[in-house]
């Protein structure tokens, strides 16, 4: 195991109706005029925002609103939040919605708090030191962002979408009420069940760390329940054991309770975020579902042992001993099936990304990544598109 550090400080309100809650312990935290962000509208026809405002309003707070936070959320409206909370004196933030309203929350948060554009954090040379603190109610269990240290905007000038890093994006409080994602559609709730699995797969499969059994447990467990909850709240959305059991794991997959002594490299994230930046309408846990497969198909050789032990404990593939290739390859196989049980695509082309895009999606991935993006291997122009051959 590798020597660690972690450091996960939200403070997570979990279980029905628990927003009633959030304007009692906003002002016991010390907030007084609160910014409500939120999306394209699924907030407001479910009710969900205005029992949160009503609970603001009860408890002596004031807010002004900001929606329209599109999936794949923009640098645009991030900028026009930022002046927004400069205009009315805003102290903290309450983002209601899936991982795009809190990214863009957090991307507002540090630019108020350090008074410069959030994009100029994107090239990690410099992260932000400050925040102004947030609180999010959480609509879809999917990006873990009601946890997690890291904030996903995209620049639609340029088409880039970035990611940026920092101790100071973890929200300081997150209302996490299974019922709230009860409307989710079946596709966007496909879509959150292959995003968990990702995050901790990606901590999972990673050439360094050595043994590590404890986190691989508590990795495998996870995997196991968000597989069989997902089945169930595809089946039925009202399911409310199998909603809670999807969001719990969505952030305790990113909170980095899963990776706990592993490397962190996130080559399968670095690709996608190329995918959802050349076409906006690509879902981030859709582009996930076409490329984990054809990675896997493209690195295993090198891990034998670990993808082996994924397909055995996780999917119940028989352990071949004297072939452990062939196990690790057919764990891949029942990945990508249940994948397309839950509704997933799983080619390139029911993207719409064609043969032709390959070369410009390689050379902006790379662009990305500074160079190779770091995998068991390090993956060149050429180790990414025979990956996008093997997702055709
Ligand atoms: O905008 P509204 O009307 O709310 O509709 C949204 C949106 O169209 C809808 N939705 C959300 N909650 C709903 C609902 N519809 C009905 N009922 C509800 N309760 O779902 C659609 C997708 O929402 P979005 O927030 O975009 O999805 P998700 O939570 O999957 O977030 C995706 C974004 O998070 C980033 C991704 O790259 C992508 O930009 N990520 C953020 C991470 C982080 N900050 O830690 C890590 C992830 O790896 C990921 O990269
Ligand atoms: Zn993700």
């Amino acid at each position: 195991m590798q020597n660690f550090s972690i450091h996960t400080t939200t403070e997570v309100v979990f279980g029905r109706a628990i927003e009633a809650e959030i304007g009692p312990r906003l002002r016991a935290l010390g907030a007084q005029r609160v910014l409500v962000h939120f999306g394209g509208g699924s907030a407001r026809a479910s009710g969900l925002l205005d029992r949160v405002e009503a609970s603001l309003t009860d408890a002596g707070l004031t807010f002004v609103e900001l929606g329209g936070v599109s999936p794949n959320p923009k640098l645009s409206l991030v900028h026009e939040g930022i002046a927004l909370c400069q205009r009315e004196g805003v102290d903290w933030i309450v983002a209601v919605g899936g991982g795009s309203v809190i990214d863009s929350a957090k991307g507002i948060g540090m630019g108020v708090a350090t008074g410069c554009d959030p994009w100029t954090f994107t090239t990690g040379q410099a992260l932000p030191e400050a925040t102004l603190p947030i609180a999010t109610v959480l609509t879809l269990a999917a990006s873990g962002s009601e946890t997690s240290n890291s904030c996903v905007l995209t620049n639609e000038q340029t088409r880039e979408k970035r990611g940026i890093t920092s101790q100071t994006n973890r929200p300081r409080i997150s209302f996490l009420d299974p019922e709230n994602t009860f409307t989710v559609s079946k596709f966007q709730t496909g879509c959150g069940i292959v995003d968990i699995m990702m995050h901790t797969i990606e901590r999972y499969l990673t050439p360094q760390g050595g043994e590590s059994d404890l986190t691989d447990r508590l990795a495998e467990g996870l995997l196991i329940a968000t597989r069989d909850a997902g089945r169930r709240a595809i089946a039925d959305p009202c399911d409310y054991e199998a909603r809670a059991t999807l969001m719990w794991a969505g952030s305790v997959s990113h909170n980095d309770y899963t990776g706990c002594g592993r490397t962190r490299l996130f080559p399968v994230h670095k690709l996608e975020h190329e995918l959802s930046a050349f076409r906006d309408e690509i879902a981030h846990g859709a582009g996930l579902s076409v490329l984990f497969p054809a990675w896997a198909q493209y690195e295993v050789e090198r891990d034998v042992p670990r993808f082996a032990q994924l397909a055995h404990r996780v999917f119940g593939v028989e352990m071949d001993f004297a072939q452990p290739l062939r196990t690790a390859r057919e764990g891949i196989c029942t990945m990508k099936r249940f994948f397309e049980e839950i509704g997933m695509p799983v080619h390139l082309g029911e993207l719409g990304i064609r043969p032709s895009d390959y070369q410009t999606l390689a050379a902006n991935t790379l662009r990305a990544a500074n160079g190779p993006v770091k995998s068991y291997s390090l993956l060149d122009e050429q180790a990414i598109c025979a990956i996008y051959r093997l997702a055709e």
